[in-house]
């Protein structure tokens, strides 16, 4: 059993603005990561949160309303002492994007409070609002010179959704980088602050047997999952006007495809890796409308049960339009146009409310040529996966052909499988604690850049365009607790492929 290493440096002084303090993402993860950095003595040695709330509230109501938060949603046992010393550091202060002067006032009570801390006036502005919210908030913060690099860093975090497609993800960065500098954007996709995922780039460059066979010649094709068995639960309003496609795919299930794809960079630094994961990203190959109805399927829950859980129609519920249209699973058949990739398709799955949470990247091998078995009892050899599970399980697993042993030829599949939990002991954590420490360290190898944004809202857009006109035809209904609708098992059968058997 093998103790992780943590990160020693501690980050600069600072303080930590977060817009948003009294919403939910605040106290379901923001705080909580930072207690877990407290914890490991990751924080800087002079520090202050503001917590930045619209109504008026006082320091020691956001302090109380945070402490409850982080009692209610923390990872592991509350240290009393390095709880309060985290809160006692929290100051309210009031700012509305609607009303400019309140930015000025923030300015001068930020400083002051800089002043006193002695952090340095270096700042990080953590967006946890609604994604309405994020251009005009950095517009205010840039008029009130908050975000002026002058001896001091200044950075802000801008959670997903990033966008709501091409056309707004470009207006976006547009908006940003007309105020500040790309260096200065941290685009949280939270998917990269999961350990199984920062590891398929140590899998793929840290390891000599993988690269040779990491192409078309032997790779038959690349399979990515992520089912989830809850439904949208009181998520109808957001969700409705999202749907899977874009909620899931541009984002989190491209950073498992970027990762898994992507050309080795020269050096492991956040240029090097951000700009291979942007190339990759912008080969996948634009479909027409035709080509991108036929190859993809979605799907809309109906009323089942997944576990034990029962879950209602989607169409009612609340918030949900009673005729919506809103997929609620995608599956898509992606090639991506390049030396490596040509001709070896990426099937991508989503969905809620079906019978298992998996979320995996299966690498699926050529098969190796029957004939030497022809003439034995072997009728067939299994298919040979390298599966990188995420979620729930965290591991890796080969599968493999082995002779069955006995005196008659006999081949079955087997698998050689690795699991965290055996080697490695590590704390419960957010999944938010790398991102953040990162942010205050200023390495941004784990957040999107203003390019890959773009390109995975691209490879997508066709899929929004061509569904968007369908409407209500080939929207496929399939039963809450089920695998997803039969459709996208035609999509890899008409391939002559299948589906790997999750659970
Ligand atoms: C979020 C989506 O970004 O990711 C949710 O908005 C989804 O709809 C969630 O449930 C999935 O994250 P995870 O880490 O549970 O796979």
């Amino acid at each position: 059993m093998t103790e992780p290493s943590t990160k020693k440096q501690k980050p600069d002084p600072c303080s930590f603005v977060i817009f948003g303090a009294t919403g939910d993402l605040t106290h379901r993860l923001v705080i909580p990561a930072l207690y877990n950095l407290a914890a490991g003595d990751l924080l800087p040695e002079k520090f202050c949160v503001v917590g930045i709330a619209r109504k008026g509230m006082s320091s020691d109501e956001m302090r109380d309303s945070l402490m409850k938060g982080l009692k209610q949603y923390k990872t592991r046992p509350i240290d009393d002492a390095v709880a309060k010393r985290l809160l006692e550091c929290v100051t309210c202060i009031e700012a509305d994007p609607k009303d400019p002067g309140s930015f000025d006032g923030m300015r001068e009570r930020l400083e002051k409070l800089e002043s006193n801390r002695a952090t340095g006036g270096n700042r990080l502005f953590y967006l946890a609002t609604p994604p309405v919210a994020f251009a005009p908030i950095a517009k205010q913060l840039g008029r009130a010179g908050m975000l002026k690099e002058d001896g001091a860093w200044r950075r802000l975090v801008v959670e997903k959704p990033f966008g709501t497609d091409l056309a707004s993800a470009k207006m976006l960065n547009g908006e940003l980088l007309k105020i500040m500098d790309e260096h200065q954007i941290y685009r949280i996709d939270h998917y990269l602050g999961k350990e199984t995922v920062q590891n398929i780039l140590v899998l793929r460059f840290a390891n000599g047997m993988f690269e040779p066979i990491w192409n078309r010649d032997h790779i038959d094709h690349v399979q990515i999952t992520v089912d989830e068995k809850i439904g949208v639960g009181h998520r109808g309003n957001f969700y409705d006007s999202t749907g899977a496609l874009r909620d899931m795919v541009p984002n989190h299930l491209f950073q498992l495809l970027s990762l898994v794809a992507m050309e080795p960079p020269a050096k492991f630094n956040a240029q090097a890796v951000r700009s291979e994961k942007a190339e990759v990203l912008a080969a996948i190959q634009t479909q027409n409308e035709a080509e991108a109805l036929k190859n993809s399927v979605r799907g809309q829950y109906q009323a089942g049960k997944s576990g034990d859980a029962e879950i209602g129609d989607y169409r009612k519920t609340e918030e949900v339009k009673p005729d919506s249209t809103t997929e609620t699973y995608a599956a898509l058949k992606l090639t991506i146009d390049n030396w490596r990739w040509a001709g070896v398709p990426f099937y991508l799955r989503t969905g809620k409310a079906l019978g298992i949470k998996r979320t995996e990247v299966a690498i699926k091998f050529k098969q190796a040529p029957f004939a030497m078995f022809r003439d034995t009892p072997v009728d067939r050899l299994s298919q040979n996966y390298l599966v990188i599970a995420i979620e729930p399980t965290e591991g890796i697993t080969l599968q493999f052909n082995t002779k069955v042993p006995g005196p008659v030829i006999n081949i079955d599949g087997v698998e050689m499988k690795f699991r965290y939990k055996d080697y490695f002991q590590a704390e419960p954590t957010t999944g938010y604690e790398t991102l953040i420490y990162d942010c205050m360290i200023g390495d941004n190898i784990l957040f999107q850049r203003a390019d890959s944004v773009e390109a995975g809202w691209q490879a997508v857009q066709p899929f929004l365009d061509a569904w968007k006109k369908a409407g209500s035809k080939g929207l496929e209904p399939y039963k809450a607790g089920s695998e997803g609708p039969d459709a996208a098992n035609e999509l890899l059968k008409r391939d002559g492929r299948i589906w790997r058997k999750l659970g």
